[in-house]
């Protein structure tokens, strides 16, 4: 199988900027207390952002002990055994969408500006694009500005901005921004190289 064959991939050891090496790996079930820690380093500006009550621990529990990678693959980033950086890619698997696959991420605040979201993202993309999907997409409330940035600095484009369109955990609407990425089009032109 096509996901087994990409997971076989992991643990990888990458070099951050700066020259620190972190692992990247799958999420499983023993990450529990790690992966609760992890969220709860996230400020709650930010966390306000986030779709699930991430410092609530059963949350995390229902997902480290239901893990199903063909639907949802947490990617981790791990530096001195502490969760650093964390992108999954969502799939759909049927229905309208089952050729798109949905990637978000987070970084640990004390670990940005290091490559770590870049690196991550990468590999999702990589991993997606192995998988036959044909597209990622990405979703943000429209403040997530840093991360719009990155997303276009990775290639995703605009491809649409709602104007208060979404509720945020406090129920204070946002504009919803929406990035895609062909991965068709890529693969096209990899071909022509
Ligand atoms: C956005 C986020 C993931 C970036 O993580 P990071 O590991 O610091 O990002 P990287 O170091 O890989 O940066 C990649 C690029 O993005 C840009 N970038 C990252 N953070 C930025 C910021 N705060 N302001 C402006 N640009 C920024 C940089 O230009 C960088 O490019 P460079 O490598 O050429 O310098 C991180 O800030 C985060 O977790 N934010 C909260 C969660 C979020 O918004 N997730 C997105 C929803 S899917």
């Amino acid at each position: 199988m096509a996901l087994e064959f990409e997971l076989q991939k992991y643990s990888k050891d990458i070099k951050l900027k700066g020259g620190k090496k972190c692992k990247l790996r799958p999420l499983c079930k023993e990450d529990e207390k790690a992966f609760h820690t992890f969220f709860l380093a996230v400020p709650e500006s930010e966390r306000m952002f986030i779709k699930h009550r991430v410092t609530e621990k059963q949350v995390i529990r229902d997902w480290c002990r239901n893990i199903d990678l063909g639907r949802n693959l947490p990617l981790l980033a791990v530096m001195d055994g502490k969760i650093v950086g964390d992108a999954t890619l969502h799939q759909q698997l049927g229905g309208w969408k089952r050729h798109i696959g949905r990637v978000s991420v987070l970084v640990h605040p004390k670990y940005r500006g290091r490559g770590l979201a870049r690196a991550l993202v990468g590999e999702i993309v990589s991993i997606a694009r192995h998988l036959g999907l044909e597209k990622v997409e990405a979703e943000f409330i429209g403040e997530q500005e840093a991360a719009i940035k990155m997303f276009a600095l990775l290639g995703f484009s605009n491809l649409v901005r709602m104007e208060d369109y979404v509720k945020d955990m406090q129920a204070i609407s946002h504009d919803y921004v929406l990035m895609g990425l062909d991965l068709k089009t890529d693969e096209e032109y990899a071909g022509m190289g």
